[in-house]
Formats: C-alpha cells, structure tokens, sequence
C-alpha cells in the first residue's frame, strides 16, 4: 500500500450585511461566572493533581496520522503502547492532527474504561478550509464577501472532519493581516476588520452547527489571540508593537465576533503584544479576554507557545514558563507538555494556588461537556459516517472556488473566451500542477483528486488545448521559454498560470519581497512579446506587487488556492457558464515597498489628493494608492452607479440614517454586484480612517434594470474606541459611499448630534 503523509512543511510548522461591529472596549462586559457544575467539581474534587494536569495537556498525535490508508509503521506502533499508557494514567486531555475512527475509538475506550475518572479524549485538528475535500483558502474564500458561503463550508468540512473521528478544529484564523508580507495572510479574511468579523462568526457558526452536542458539530478555536497579523515587518513570530487602542479597534472585534457566534476556546498567540508574550499575558488573557469580552470556554497555547516564554526573554526557565502561562489564563498546553512537568510541583512548593489551577482544568471540563463526551464519549467516531462522508462536498467546493475568484482586469472583454474555435495554450508552472491547488494549510487534503486548471480547460476545449510549463515555480527550465514562446505562437489566446507555490504562503513563509520569482517574470515577458491575448490566473495566498507583462497583461483573475475544484471552478468563468464576483479581501499595492498597505488608514496632514506630488505622502517612486484597492472587482456586466444619497442631512444619536444608491446594469448580460457601505468621519476626537467598510449587499441586476440598494446607519456603527477605551460615535460630520471598492463611488454627507 502506498504511504502518503501529511508534509514535513506540515509537521514542522509548529516546532518551531451590516450589524454594527463593536470594538473591543474597556468598561462593559463583565466576566461570565458559571453556575457551579455537581459532576464537573465532583470530578475535580476526586482529581490528584497530575490528573488535573493531564486535562490541560494535548499533545500531537503520534498513533496516528493525517492518512486514512496509511499502515501504521513501527514507530507509531511503539508509540501507541506510550499513548495509552498516558491516557490509563489521567496524563492527557486529547490529541491533534491524527485521522482514523478505528484507532480512536480504541485510544477513548482506553480513556473511559480504563482511566481512573473516565473522562474522555478530545481529538483536533487543523482543519482550516476543508479536510479531504479542500475549499479555497479563507482569504480567497473572504474574496466572496459571502458570510453564508463561509458558513457552508465550514459546515461541510465539519461534517468531513468529525466523521474522520474529530471533535475540535483549530480555526477559524481570524487575524487582521494589513502587511501582506506576512505568510499567515492566507489563512484569514485579509485586511479588513469588518470583513474580518463577518467571516469570523459564519465560520463559527459553520463549525459548530446547531449544537455543539451534535454528532457532526465541530468546537471551533479563534486564533490567535492576538493581533498576530500585527508582526512587525510581516516576519511571522515577531513582536506585535501596537497601540492597545489599535488592538481593540482593529484587531480585537474578530474574535469577540468569534465569541459571540459561540466559539468556546481560542489560541494565544506567538508574538508578543504589548511588551508581554501573548501566552502568559494576563492582561490580555484575563483582563480583556474574560473580564471584558467576556469569554467563556477555554485558552490554548499554540504550539509549544507556553515554553518559548523562555527563549522571549519573559521567563527564566521552563518551570517559570509554566507558571507564567497558568496563570496568566493559558489553560492548556500544547505539544510542549511543560505544564505536566511542572505544575504539579508548582502547587506543592506553593508557587501557584490549586484554585488556579482547578479553574484550568474546570473551563476543559465545562467545555467536553458541552460537546456531550461524558453521556456518549463516542460521538463522532462512528465507521459508517467515516466511510460515507469522504468528498460528499466537491460540488460546495467548485461552487466556492468560482464564488473566490477575482477578475481584476479584462480589457477588450477578452473574457470569457468561447468555447469551441481558439486554440488556447496554458503555459506556466501551475497549469497541470495537482499538488498546488491547495495552499499551505490542507495536509489532509486528498492531492490526488484535485483539478488542476489543465484538466478543467481540457473538459471543455479537448484538442484545442496545449499545456506548457515554461519554468519552474522559482527557476528556469532548460528550454522552457522556447517552448513557451513557440506554443503561444502557434495559439488564439494564451493563458498564463503563474503565482506562488503552497510553500510560498502560510506559517513561517513570509516574504520581503511580495513579487513573483524571477523566472516567472522572465517567462511572462517573453510570452508578451508574443503579441498573444493573455489572461493571467494568479495563484497565491496573499496580495500579490504586479509588474511589466504580468501588470499589462489583458485579462487578470485572482486564482488563490481555490483547492480541490481548482481547475474546474476557473474554467466555470473562463468559458462564462458563470460570471466572475469576488471583490479583492486585500489592497494590491504598486510596488512591494508599499506594505504594510491597506485602504482604512488615516489621512497624514499631507495627503496627495490631485496631481501635485511636491511635499505630500508618497513615495517618491510611487503615489500612496493601491494598484488595486481593497473590495475591487470586475465582473462581466456593465453596471453604472448613481450618486449616493441620503434619507436626511441631520440625524440625532438615536436616529437611524438611510443611505442609498441606484446600480444600472448598461450592459447585455446579467450582473452581481457586492456594493460596499463606507464611512468617514471628517473630524473626530481621535482621527480616523479615510474610509471604513461599514457593510455590503449582494445584488443581481438583469441588463437594462436598475436597482436601488439601501443600507441604514445609526450611531452603533459609527462607533470608534477612545482613548479611555470606550467605544462611542462622536458627533460631528460625515461622508458616506455606497460603491463597488474602497476608492470608487460618490460620497453624500450627513451630520450627526451629540444627543
Ligand atoms: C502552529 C500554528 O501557529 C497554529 O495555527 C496551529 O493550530 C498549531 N501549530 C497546531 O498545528
């Protein structure tokens, strides 16, 4: 039998429409105090404290892996007589990344009949767009602005993985990520804070489904708490030196959109935030996080999180790292196992209050409740299930990969191309590559079902389709170019697969330079010279500095890593059975020296507004606009916005503000348009963004109709937090856009009262 493995890249990564959005504020929210549980503080009171400990460790698992087919080899065999010796003794809460219903269900019958309490194992994994069927990468998947999609497929993948014998998935990633440098981009819903906390809370909602109890409900985790997107210079593990203002406003609401979607555990962060390692922040961890946003599951490490508090220079030694992390409000610890080395002597020495850590290990237990473990510690791991939920979603997945893509340009409508009549050649790297359809974050994935653009094009145009590579991801191939050049000589219409590989993107993959490789560039411009119709389908997990024939090039569509429908959902919009409609989740900047770039920034005292460029903020190689902003995109309809306007100029705090705008479809097919509500505030207390995004519509507009799309405005969503940390609107005058992207539309204005 064949042994396929979850990737090395996989394994090492750890070793190392509108609802007003609150910010994170200061006063408010007090922490959830639980009604005291009889069995769960029954069960504590009974516990040495070892046992105590084993609930607050997990640990990967090494009896197991990502394969279903996979034969177990001699060393997880050996270490499979380790595991269950741990779980007998009460040593472990649950393990991560292991697949496989059989192999559980023996590890849980361990756990329940034979340790000394019976408390079961919790099985996760990183099952962030899909498991075996792979979805696009959430922030393709943020590119549909389509919260209902999100859900889908979160539910989807909750369905494959707990038939898998799964009952916690690490995700949803909600990091707002404004520097695209940073490799972990790909993993969230981009730069927008808004955006951000709709997509956090469908896919929570996705995950855990009606009720956490259920056979196919997923424990979702938010990661990673937080303001991780915030790396200084996007090198992921650095230090996050923001304002905690800028934490509350920007990078908080997710997860609290998160929680109150009912996500009941999240993960603490890598980097430092405010001077002090996320895992043994207790402000953050405590203070915020369950006093003020009221929290009420449990918090993990990341991986091996809890003992890098030594080498961040926060601890002294491991045992300090322990106790930090306990006591900051980590309550589990994961992969390292310092918490089972140490804790235990933590307590005897008198270093840590048992009451710490009784709470610990009461927030687990509160949590493997709620997913119904004690009345039936075999829930999700049934045979059957396994068996018939594997790829039951591949049409969810060609349906989201369409829903993800992105057209940016296409001039001439050189899209979509037909059918039958035109040779077509797919030259580059990615045209018939399998293995890079779905990004760095689907080890589970099943690479050998997945449809690479070859295919999806072939389906349609048979023998008019020849297939050249070119060059190598990031390096020539002999001859390549000649061979490159010669079929685009010889074709209609080229069409260019280029962009980045599943290791150019995701943990521990930032890049300075957000470019395409060299080689790629070369063979771009040597088929331009060619003189052929192009259209580029970009593949990567961030945005991406376009240049020369890349940048020129007549059609553009944002590819992503649209995952196991890959090829089939591009060829959907190429041959238009469907119309592009995804709108950009991420700025895409002129140049790779312009990151960190995203749209909500505020104005300096000097903003190049017209074309003088002498003493204004700009670069001197290039003005201080995004190539392609933030919530752009084309789609193959014609649609004409009219100005915004609004129901009123004056409005009081308890009033409500209707705001409005007509989209005429000019054109001869029919359209989907995403309209975009913004905000600005033209003065205010602490200055703010030169636009907000404040909601989004979707609208089908027939050719010829035209549309009213309305959205209303009241004082919650104007709301920004102030220096003291509450979150209020100021009063004062505004600007507001109803329009298809961060810099397009008319603005109509309106003033609010202060009472
Ligand atoms: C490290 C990553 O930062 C985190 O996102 C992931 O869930 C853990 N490893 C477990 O694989």
């Amino acid at each position: 039998m064949n042994v396929t493995t979850l990737s090395r890249r996989h394994f090492l990564r750890g070793s190392t429409a509108t609802t007003a959005m609150l910010a994170v504020a200061n006063p408010g929210l007090a922490e959830v105090k639980r009604p005291a549980d009889p069995f769960i503080e029954t069960l504590i009171g009974r516990m040495t404290l070892e046992e105590k400990v084993g609930q607050l460790s997990i640990f990967q698992d090494t009896a197991r892996t990502g394969n279903l087919t996979l034969n177990p080899t001699p060393a997880m065999l050996a270490s499979l007589d380790q595991v269950k010796r741990d779980i007998a003794a009460g040593a472990v809460s649950g393990y991560f990344n292991g697949l496989g219903v059989a192999r559980a269900r023996e590890l849980q019958k361990v756990a329940v009949e034979q340790s000394k309490h019976k408390v079961p194992l919790l099985f996760a994994a990183d099952v962030i767009h899909g498991l075996r069927t792979v979805f696009p990468i959430p922030l393709g998947e943020a590119a549909s602005f389509d919260p209902e999609l999100a859900r889908r497929t979160a539910r989807a993948a909750a369905v494959e993985a707990t038939s898998q014998g799964l009952h916690w998935t690490f995700a949803p990633m909600v990091d707002v990520a404004r520097d695209q440098r940073w490799g972990r981009v790909c993993e969230g819903s981009g730069e927008d804070t808004f955006l951000g906390a709709t997509m956090a809370a469908a896919r929570v909602k996705g995950f855990q489904g009606e009720s956490l109890r259920n056979e196919d409900s997923l424990l979702a985790c938010a990661k990673h708490f937080a303001a991780y997107g915030a790396v200084e210079g996007g090198m992921d593990y650095n230090q996050a030196d923001i304002s905690e203002l800028a934490l509350r406003q920007i990078h908080l609401p997710p997860f609290q959109s998160a929680f109150d979607a009912g996500a009941l555990t999240t993960m603490a962060s890598f980097n430092t935030i405010l001077g002090v390692p996320s895992t043994g922040n207790r402000y953050l961890l405590t203070e915020i996080l369950r006093h003020q946003m009221a929290f009420k599951g449990f918090v993990i490490s990341d991986y091996n999180g809890d003992a890098e508090l030594v080498e961040h220079g926060y601890a002294e030694d491991e045992a300090d790292a322990a106790l930090k992390a306990i006591s900051a409000g980590c309550d589990m610890s994961l992969q390292s196992g310092l918490y089972r080395k140490h804790v235990p002597a933590l307590v005897r020495a008198g270093k840590l209050k048992v009451a710490v850590l009784d709470e610990a290990v009461r927030r687990v237990l509160h949590v493997k409740k709620a997913l119904g473990l004690f009345e039936n510690p075999y829930r999700s791991l049934d045979e059957r299930r396994e068996k018939a939920n594997i790829r039951q979603t591949v049409t969810l997945a060609r349906e989201a990969g369409r829903k993800s893509c992105v057209m940016l340009k296409n001039d001439s409508a050189l899209l979509p191309l037909p059918k039958t009549g035109k040779k077509i050649a797919l030259i580059g790297p990615f045209g018939a590559d399998k293995a890079n359809c779905t990004g760095a974050w689907a080890g589970f994935g099943d690479i050998q079902t997945c449809v690479p653009l070859a295919d999806g094009l072939r389906a349609v145009l048979g023998d008019n389709l020849v297939v050249v590579k070119g060059c190598a991801v990031e390096k020539p191939l002999e001859g390549g170019i000649d061979a490159a050049v010669a079929a685009a000589k010889a074709a209609d219409v080229v069409i260019l697969a280029v962009g980045e590989s599943n290791a150019m993107s995701g943990e521990a993959a930032s890049r300075t330079d957000i470019s395409l490789p060299a080689s790629q560039l070369q063979l771009a411009e040597a088929v331009a010279a060619t003189g052929k119709p192009t259209v580029v389908v970009l593949k990567h997990g961030r945005a991406i500095a376009l240049s020369g024939a890349l940048k020129k090039a007549d059609a553009i569509l944002c590819a992503w890593f649209l995952g196991s429908e890959e090829g089939n959902a591009l060829a959907d919009l190429i041959f238009g059975d469907h119309a592009p409609q995804g709108r950009l989740p991420v700025s895409f900047p002129q140049l790779p020296g312009q990151e960190p770039y995203y749209y909500d920034h505020p104005s300096s005292g000097r903003p190049q507004t017209g074309k003088d460029a002498s003493f204004k903020a700009r670069y001197r190689d290039a003005s201080f606009e995004a190539l392609y902003p933030f919530g752009f995109g084309l789609t193959y309809a014609q649609l004409a916005y009219g100005d915004t306007s609004v129901s009123k100029p004056f409005i009081s705090k308890s009033e409500k503000l209707l705001v409005s705008v007509s989209i005429k479809n000019t054109g001869t097919v029919a359209g989907h348009e995403v309209a975009q509500l913004y905000i600005r505030y033209k003065s205010a207390s602490i200055v703010q963004p030169i636009r907000q995004l404040k909601g989004f519509q979707h609208v089908d507009i027939n050719p010829g109709q035209t549309v009213n799309v309305r959205f209303e405005i009241s004082a919650a969503d104007l709301a920004f937090v102030h220096a003291d940390f509450e979150s209020v609107a100021d009063p004062g005058k505004f600007e507001v856009w109803i329009a298809p992207s961060a810099a397009a539309g008319s603005a109509a204005t309106f003033e609010m009262s202060a009472r």
